[in-house]
């Protein structure tokens, strides 16, 4: 029926219609463009009255629904959700909360009168510099696409629409727009497509957003082998491929590479050079550069989906979603995301102590990063005011000296807050290192335990640095850690440091300085009540690193990154293949700081049992986990396997596996199954997958480097498995 009616509607169009049917009405609200009907939002398509087809609307994104809080002339407001960022998320290994956060968006999306959220974004963390890690999931493409689909599952149960992106290999924002990124298939299709598979085939996302950047030469929006044969013909994809904003340069190139929808439109508005997109396409059409089947196919992608959309449903939105049942998922999300990463008997704090809190970021907490990335929540609690909310013992002194001083600051020229053009906000780190040590003493005397946080933004157009201040900490932050460190435990006190922060820094020169490290990333809107429970072990923290924090960035695999040449990029070459993240540490001995899957809890928890069956077509593994010390807790666990050695390079082990417990009780145990599909353990190699013949060893852990069981299967014949 949807199939006909769209036919149908395709037969009555004009050509300039279906040119229109493929083209953004440009960016909403900016260059003389109307806003959207939904302002902020980042893009509409075009509507066609005459055939009763209304505009559809666009709008991001990964930590929740990015849109104008306030509207000019309207007393009315339009917050949403500010949820934890997806590294946070992924952080958790919990598909049911990825699910349930993706339900609560898809509400948000609905109800606020939009039709497709432009979410999940999923490139790998190949670098941990990446500016936009933070809007992604991780290093490992199990564990993105799993997280994905999960998500995708989540906000489409609400008729709304996901939208994966970056697709593929948009690993930088260093000149994102014109580099091209040289990568061999294998380390594509094992690596940077995987995690995009995975949520194709186990979500059916309503539409995909083709990359920026070129891959092996070609734009990825203009890339036929891309966006057709790998998406459509071998991974059976059915929404809607659209451009990232702006992307490409030859818009009859994106509609013959499978490229159904460019956005936002009018490109000539940002660039003179630019060709109006829907004249190109119809003059395209006459003059033969352009089939018009190829444009009737992609109209017919772009409206069989739509179709299902509320606007073309004319649904009524009320503007009222659930932000108050939001705020308690965003939260739980929060408390199962944050990963303990050391704790020599600092943590849990007692409820009664006395706690002292250094920092800026106790105030300025950082909710998430900046860009399309951002969202505008009714409120964000800070790190103090989550404290405070508790009723802790806080040193209300101390706090109101970093309240005068932040005051006092950002009223200087060179710290205030400015905006950038589309409004992302540019916040100069102000110094830490401003208390004497003095007071320091006295601070240290009147308090049981101290608490630093150390604050981190990234955003959306540029990547982080390896110098101080980014990756590593400022001169001032370390001279914080290091005086909080002598005043408290020379009266034998803990320190503990809050990381609140987007995507990994260097720890191991100063933890020996602290007693307790807590990564609470960038935890959205409900971060000060997601910290404070988590510190008072009303919650055990159950996360685990989806990435690994290096111990150097020297150490890191992709060294080349941001490209070549250093000064303004134009190629990056993937030289390290397949080895990303783990992948390369685990292979080539390269000890991390805290490797990925790493996580601690306040209680311990026994692997016991492991079992492995070997089916047809699958292997089976099982195991018990036990919760074996006092606190209750929830265990993520992992299943990596080694392969043997064969004819093809192998990392040491690939996550092929993992899940998280229940909430275990002390003593209490859960039966794990994992079920690993043989294909997923071929590897890429001369145009096909191959499966080695050999023994595998299963390691069951928890963490790629706290292997707790191991056994061996085999393989007894050689398989091969073509696109
Ligand atoms: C970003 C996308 C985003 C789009 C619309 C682009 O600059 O790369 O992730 O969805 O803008 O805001």
């Amino acid at each position: 029926m949807e199939k006909l009616e769209v036919e149908k509607i395709i037969s009555q169009m004009t050509l300039e219609e279906k040119a229109r049917s493929v083209v953004g009405v440009g960016l909403p609200g900016l260059f003389g463009n109307p806003h959207s009907r939904v302002q902020g939002a980042a893009g509409e398509t075009h509507p066609i009255p005459r055939l009763g087809i209304p505009s559809a609307v666009l709008s991001d994104g990964p930590a929740g629904l990015r849109i104008n809080p306030t509207r000019e002339g309207d007393e009315k407001t339009y917050h949403a959700t500010a949820f934890p960022i997806e590294t946070m998320l992924a952080s958790t290994w919990n598909r049911e909360v990825l699910e349930e956060v993706g339900r609560a968006i898809g509400e948000e999306v609905r109800e606020y009168g939009v039709d497709i959220l432009l979410a999940p974004a999923m490139n790998i963390h190949r670098n941990p510099l990446c500016g936009r890690n933070f809007e992604y999931y991780s290093e490992d493409p199990l564990l993105t696409g799993e997280m994905a689909a999960s998500f995708v599952r989540g906000v489409q149960s609400q008729g709304v629409g996901a939208c994966l992106k970056h697709f593929a290999a948009n690993n930088q924002e260093t000149n994102r727009m014109i580099i091209d990124t040289i990568v061999s298939e294998r380390a594509l299709r094992e690596i940077y497509l995987k995690g995009f598979e995975i949520a194709v085939k186990k979500s059916k996302p309503w539409a995909i957003m083709s990359a920026y950047n070129k891959l092996n030469g070609k734009y990825c929006s203009q890339n036929q082998w891309l966006l057709t044969k790998v998406l459509r013909e071998e991974w059976g994809f059915e929404g809607f491929v659209m451009t990232d904003w702006y992307a490409g340069d030859d818009p009859v190139e994106q509609m013959n590479a499978g490229n159904d929808l460019i956005m936002p439109g009018k490109a000539y508005q940002i660039n003179p050079k630019r060709k109006d997109e829907v004249e190109e396409i119809v003059n395209a059409v006459k003059d033969g550069r352009l089939n018009e089947e190829v444009l009737n196919r992609n109209v017919k992608n772009v409206l069989r989906v739509l179709l299902n959309s509320p606007s073309f449903k004319g649904y009524e939105y009320t503007n009222k979603p659930d932000l108050e049942g939001h705020a308690k998922i965003a939260y739980r999300a929060g408390v199962e995301g944050a990963v303990l990463l050391k704790n020599d008997n600092a943590l849990p704090i007692r409820e009664d102590a006395r706690i002292a809190i250094f920092g800026v970021g106790q105030i300025e907490t950082v909710k998430g990063g900046t860009g399309s990335g951002d969202t505008h929540p009714r409120y964000v609690i800070s790190i103090l005011e989550g404290l405070k909310e508790k009723n802790l013992k806080i040193d209300e002194e101390l706090a109101k000296v970093y309240e005068d001083y932040i005051r006092e600051m950002r009223g200087k020229e060179e710290y205030k807050i400015r905006r950038t053009f589309f409004g992302t906000p540019i916040v100069p780190k102000l110094p830490e290192d401003f208390l004497s040590i003095e007071s320091l003493e006295e601070v240290a005397s009147r308090n049981d335990v101290g608490v630093i946080v150390i604050s981190r933004i990234s955003g959306e157009g540029y990547d982080r640095k390896p110098d101080k201040g980014d990756f590593y900490l400022s001169d001032d932050e370390y001279r914080l850690i290091e005086k909080v460190s002598q005043a408290f435990r020379a009266r034998g006190k803990k320190v503990i440091v809050l990381l609140n922060i987007g995507g990994p820094i260097e720890v191991v020169s100063w933890r020996s300085l602290v007693d307790g490290i807590l990564v609470v990333w960038q935890a959205g809107q409900e971060a000060g009540r997601i910290i404070a429970d988590l510190l008072i072990g009303k919650v055990n923290p159950s996360g685990k690193l989806p990435t690994t924090f290096p111990k150097n960035y020297l150490d890191i695999p992709s060294w080349n990154f941001p490209g070549e040449p250093k000064d303004n990029p134009r190629k990056v070459v993937y030289d390290e293949g397949i080895y990303v993240g783990y992948r390369y540490y685990d292979t080539f001995n390269v000890e991390p700081a805290y490797e990925f899957g790493f996580g601690l809890s306040y209680t311990t928890f026994d692997y016991r049992d492991l079992k492995i069956v070997k089916t047809e077509n699958s292997v089976k593994i099982s195991f018990t986990i036990v919760n074996s010390g006092k606190f209750p807790g929830k265990e993520v666990a992992q299943v990596y396997v080694r392969a043997p050695k064969g004819a093809i390079d192998k990392p040491l082990q690939e996550l092929k596996g993992f899940h998280k417990t229940r909430l275990l009780n002390p003593g209490e145990s859960e039966n794990v199954e994992v079920e690993i599909d043989l294909r997923e353990l071929s590897s890429f190699n001369c145009g096909r997958w191959l499966l080695e013949k050999g023994e595998y060893e299963v390691r069951a852990g928890a963490s790629s480097r706290d292997i707790r069981l191991t056994g061996i299967f085999t393989i007894d014949k050689e398989e091969k498995y073509y696109p």
